[in-house]
């Protein structure tokens, strides 16, 4: 029988922790705490064992990635603005090899030129945007999926 493959990461990036305070019209009304909470809920239904993580470090969320393999199977990365241009997380994720979905709050695709690219693209399974927290639950259901196949 193979192991189970349950552990979700969920990374957040920079300014990520300033949900509350930032534009709701993009961003909805939760804060930070309020939004891992729904997420880790949106895991448990899932039977996903998730783990949150946020930093405005670049340096410190490409150290996330590459010690994810030893505590992991999985990651939903929402990286916020690195996402636009952070080649160095491209390669992070790149090297943590594991199966990966990118998430955004947000329509980006909708918005400025430059939020309509990702660096981080070519990398995952799939990306939701625009679906606020909903979005979440929507990538772990496909992150859960690929663990399970
Ligand atoms: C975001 C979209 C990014 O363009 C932005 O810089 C963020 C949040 C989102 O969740 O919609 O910080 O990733």
């Amino acid at each position: 029988m193979s192991p189970v493959r349950n552990r979700v990461a969920v990374l957040h990036g920079v300014n990520m922790n300033m949900l509350g305070r930032r534009d709701p019209a993009h961003y909805g009304g939760l804060t930070l705490q309020e939004l891992e909470r729904r997420v880790s809920d949106f895991g448990r239904e899932l039977e996903l064992e998730v783990h949150c993580a946020q930093t405005d470090s670049e340096a410190e969320y490409v150290k996330l990635l590459h010690e994810l393999p030893a505590r992991a199977d999985g990651v939903l990365l929402n990286p916020g603005a690195w996402t636009h241009y952070s080649w160095a997380i491209h390669d992070a994720l790149e090297i943590a090899g594991l199966p990966a979905v990118e998430v955004h709050l947000s329509k980006v695709d909708e918005r400025e030129a430059w939020r309509q690219v990702s660096v981080v693209r070519d990398l995952v399974l799939a990306c939701v945007s625009g679906q606020g927290v909903e979005g979440y639950r929507e990538a772990l259901v496909r992150l859960s999926k690929e663990l399970d196949g």
